[in-house]
């Protein structure tokens, strides 16, 4: 080969070798891939909590019913009474269609949240939410599978009355415990009913 043709062989070896790489990289899955969309497999998974009323609880015992799973704190000012009571909202307009699913709670402030604080607290919204907590690392665990990120409040952290940042998101779980679809924060409870009501149909 002449030189040139040489040049431009290796070139096109090494571009070829660049992108290769780049694509095993990819789907060696070394880019973060997010909870929604595509990676929805990945959303969601076992858990051994602690109920409202101190029982161990899993996953497994919600099997053949959908799961509607908010993560939050009892002492959060704003979002999760106001999400909580969205959620308490839409089942009761989906009437029996809503005995399909079982509302959930899951606490990220264990300190705080045990399962005396969990029961007060979930019968102030839907008579079947059910309320779970656990140990630090039983909620870290549960926390990670659903990609919830939560966090003690910059500026509060010394305090005792801390404030607890955390993910905001919605999840529904077939009756199989696969993750079906999520709703944002500030999705109205009209507009959930609705959602939910065609979901649970399928
Ligand atoms: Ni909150």
């Amino acid at each position: 080969m002449p030189s040139r043709q040489k040049l431009i062989f290796a070139l096109v070896v090494l571009v070829i070798a660049a992108i290769t790489g780049a694509g095993a990289l990819w789907l060696t899955g070394s880019l973060p891939r997010g909870p929604i969309g595509s990676g929805t497999a990945l959303v969601g998974g076992p858990f051994t909590l602690t109920d409202q009323n101190g029982k161990r609880v899993t996953d497994q015992d919600f099997r053949g019913k959908y799961m509607l799973i908010f993560f939050g704190f009892t002492f959060c000012p704003d979002v999760c009474p106001s999400e909580l009571q969205v959620m308490s909202a839409a089942l009761d307009q989906m009437g029996s269609e809503a005995d399909k699913i079982q509302p959930v709670f899951i606490t990220i402030d264990p300190a705080r949240d045990t399962p005396e604080a969990m029961k007060v607290y979930v019968s102030n919204f839907h008579p079947r939410l059910i309320g779970l907590t656990g140990s630090e690392a039983d909620i870290a665990a549960v926390a990670k599978a659903y990609r919830v990120y939560y966090a003690k409040a910059k500026g509060t952290e010394n305090q005792t009355d801390y404030l607890m940042d955390h993910s905001t998101i919605l999840y529904l779980m077939g009756p199989d415990g696969k993750f079906v679809k999520h709703f944002t924060y500030g999705t109205e409870a009209k507009g959930l009913a609705e959602a939910l009501r065609q979901a649970v149909q399928q």
